[in-house]
């Protein structure tokens, strides 16, 4: 089987961007709240979905429980679960999106069981599921593992509300525990949760559909189980990592770019950093405008959940870093194997030293990148990659598009728009108006490693 087509994009890098664009809704709010549409008794309408594949794997994985899901235009999607008659998740599709695992949650309650592939590790680290287990064997399932598939099954009829502390917080453990208990008898708690925007807009989501989720957005979270949860009509937040990486696309080729349509107030950590380096930053209550035509010198990162420094934006900065003046550190906290990128990027004239432990990267400014051919290892790596090829002399063809494509919309529109000059030169174009990814049900861009 063919799995993997390899998509380009060609880069000629060296111009200046400039210009205004609109981004788009967020991946990792829109992949658990289609999750959670199986919850509503009654159709769930979504506005803002992305049209990228990691959506369209989450589709399939839907319909493949027997969900009808339709795409009604302009990033609206509705779901209607009332047919779900499965609890077991086909490991085809689990494979190809680690986020798969958010439908753990939605299927216990439902059914008060759910079976759904490990989802083991990829090219940033290892998944972990320990948390998520927790948090089920809290509210009152048997949880075991077996031929590859994360078994959880209720004791009783229904979950029973339950405290649940977590050693840490996880995105994935968060939404999960937030996901099976919101139909559990009784109260839960959940301390040490994560705090990012993606998690607080699931549980506006779930409150949406009647919900009883007290607490987000802070490190404690109180749900009052209710018996069903009905449909609605629900406008998914700004992804605030495509949103980060067109600002370093600006920033990259110091040129004045603004974004629109974006939350600032969910990029606080980044937009200080940015500020650091001399990046000339303003900002509205829902745009982000950077000049990059004063930079100054380099600067201290390290990743931490919400509301530090994303890790989603590690690889991106690191790209960026590696053109401005002086010696940077970034440190990251999140993923063990989050660096990989770095030899791809070595190979265009960077300078960015990993230490023995791989968590620790230190960037030397180098005066001028060059253009070579490039692979992306994973979405925001080929991100990072892509922003590199926009500063370096000559062309870079990045190999691994359909990478980038699992996490951003029609990057290469957006960059055209600022005057990049960019291209999608081989390979299956993502959107074929009108009939969009969703419309086809082929998924010919989705790579093999999850994410
Ligand atoms: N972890 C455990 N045990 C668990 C759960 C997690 O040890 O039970 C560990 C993981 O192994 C990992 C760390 O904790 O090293 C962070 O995991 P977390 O659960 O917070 O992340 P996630 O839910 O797997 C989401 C995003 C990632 C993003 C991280 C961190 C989605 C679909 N994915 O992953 O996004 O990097 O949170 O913010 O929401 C991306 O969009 O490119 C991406 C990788």
């Amino acid at each position: 089987m063919l799995d993997r087509l390899e998509t380009t994009l060609r880069v000629r890098g060296g111009v200046r961007l400039e210009g205004s664009v609109a981004t788009h809704g967020a991946k990792n709010a829109a992949l658990p709240i289609m999750a959670a549409a199986i919850l509503a008794k009654g159709k769930v309408t979504l506005h803002r979905v992305p049209r990228i594949t990691d959506v369209s794997v989450m589709w399939s994985l839907l319909e493949a429980l027997g969900a009808r899901i339709r795409y009604e235009g302009n990033n609206t999607v509705t779901i209607d679960g009332s047919n779900v008659a499965t609890y077991r998740a086909p490991y085809a599709l689990v494979r190809k999106l680690a986020a798969s695992f958010d439908i753990v949650g939605p299927l216990l309650g439902r059914f008060g069981r759910a079976e759904v592939p490990l989802p083991g590790g990829c090219i940033i680290g290892t998944r972990a599921t320990d948390m998520h287990e927790q948090a089920f064997v809290a509210l009152g399932c048997d949880v075991r593992n077996a031929h590859g598939y994360l078994i959880a099954e209720s004791k009783r009829k229904h979950l029973q509300g339950a405290p649940i502390e977590f050693r840490m917080p996880s995105v994935g453990a968060t939404k999960n525990a937030m996901l099976a208990s919101v139909l559990a008898r009784g109260t839960t708690t959940i301390k040490n949760v994560a705090m990012e925007p993606e998690v607080i807009d699931l549980g506006n989501f779930l409150n949406a559909m009647g919900a009883k989720i007290d607490g987000l957005g802070g490190e404690k979270l109180t749900i009052e189980g209710v018996p069903q949860l009905h449909g609605v009509e629900y406008e998914i937040i700004p992804d605030r990592i495509v949103t980060g990486s067109l600002l370093l696309c600006g920033a990259v080729t110091r040129g004045d770019v603004t974004v629109t349509g974006c939350r600032p107030d969910h990029l606080e950590a980044f937009m200080m950093k940015l500020q650091e380096c001399g990046v000339d930053l303003t900002f509205g209550e829902d745009w982000i405008r950077v000049d990059g035509s004063a930079i100054t010198g380099g600067t201290e990162i390290l990743t931490a959940p919400y509301p530090g420094f994303p890790t989603d934006m590690q690889p991106q900065m690191v790209s960026f870093l590696t053109t401005v003046p002086g010696t940077s550190v970034v440190e990251e906290s999140i993923f063990n194997g989050r660096f990989s990128y770095v030899n791809e990027l070595a190979r265009m004239g960077a300078d960015v030293r990993v230490s023995i432990e791989g968590n620790t990267a230190v960037v030397k400014g180098t005066a001028q990148l060059s253009g070579a051919p490039v692979e992306a290892p994973d979405i925001r790596a080929g991100a990072a990659l892509v922003i590199a090829g926009l500063a370096a002399a000559g062309e870079t063809e990045l190999i691994g598009l359909e990478y980038v494509d699992r996490g951003y919309e029609r990057l290469e529109e957006l960059l055209s728009a600022l005057g990049g000059q960019v291209q999608r030169s081989s390979g299956i174009t993502p959107i074929v108006e009108p009939a969009g990814i969703f419309e086809t049900r082929e998924y010919p861009r989705v790579s093999s490693a999850a994410g």
